[in-house]
């Protein structure tokens, strides 16, 4: 089963990719997550990523196209790609890459969620940058304050959920990433589903979707 979450900057993808990953023994590629250890490497590739994603722009495809290329080639059971693509390019980049390896999509769930919503969650969020849990003061604290409860590291809010960079990510969303939507529903392969719900009624109605 290959699938592709997309949705707004804090519409739950990422920890909606953990618990159908979990459940349904999938690689979670996260672009995200691909391109923070990047800027970790200390390298030059990775200050010129950092730029970009402190300012809430898109990494450079060139750069991502790479990263995601590989990680489909690692992969043998299946995956949902969490972030990517992002803009008409890299669908076809995407597309073209799947087809010469004989790799099918199964479905794209696109997360539906309010303004109000992504603003409540993104400025909550705190993350572990050891294990990459994924966690919210207010809607999913850890059990002691500021401590993941998986790897006890330090929880830290990430560099890009300040107020200006939400706001660019937001407007890149709409500019270059809305466009999918009408793109893989084309393809009739779009399902729609409420981001606002919470995780476990939301991972419920996507379940059952997938065991039809
Ligand atoms: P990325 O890391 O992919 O960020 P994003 O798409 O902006 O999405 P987020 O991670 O912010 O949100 P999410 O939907 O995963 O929400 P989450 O589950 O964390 O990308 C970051 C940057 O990298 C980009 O801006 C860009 O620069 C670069 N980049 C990445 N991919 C790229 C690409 N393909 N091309 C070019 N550049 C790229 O949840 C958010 C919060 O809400 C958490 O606190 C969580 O606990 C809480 N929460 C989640 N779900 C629920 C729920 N159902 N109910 C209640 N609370 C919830």
């Amino acid at each position: 089963m290959n699938l592709i979450f997309l949705g707004p900057p804090g519409a739950g993808k990422g920890t909606q990719a953990k618990v159908v990953c979990k459940h349904f023994n999938l690689e979670h590629i996260s672009t995200g997550d691909l391109l923070r250890s990047v800027v970790k490497s200390n390298s030059l590739i990775g200050e010129k990523t950092r730029e970009f994603m402190n300012k809430g722009l898109l990494v450079p495809d060139e750069i991502v196209v790479e990263i995601v290329a590989q990680e489909i080639k690692k992969n043998s059971k299946g995956f949902i790609l969490d972030g990517f693509p992002r803009n008409l390019a890299q669908s076809e980049f995407l597309e073209s890459a799947l087809s010469s390896a004989d790799i099918f999509l199964n479905k794209v769930f696109n997360f539906i969620t309010s303004p109000e919503k992504v603003v409540d969650r993104l400025s909550g969020r705190r993350v572990c940058p050891k294990c990459r849990a994924i966690y919210h003061i207010k809607n999913m604290p850890p059990l002691e304050e500021g401590i993941c409860d998986k790897c006890a590291g330090i929880l830290a809010q990430r560099d890009d959920d300040k107020e200006e960079a939400i706001k660019e990510r937001l407007r890149v969303y709409k500019q270059l990433s809305e466009p999918l939507i009408s793109y893989y529903q084309e393809k009739g392969i779009l399902c729609d589903v409420d981001g606002d719900l919470n995780v476990e009624p939301l991972f419920g109605i996507i379940k059952e979707i997938l065991e039809i």
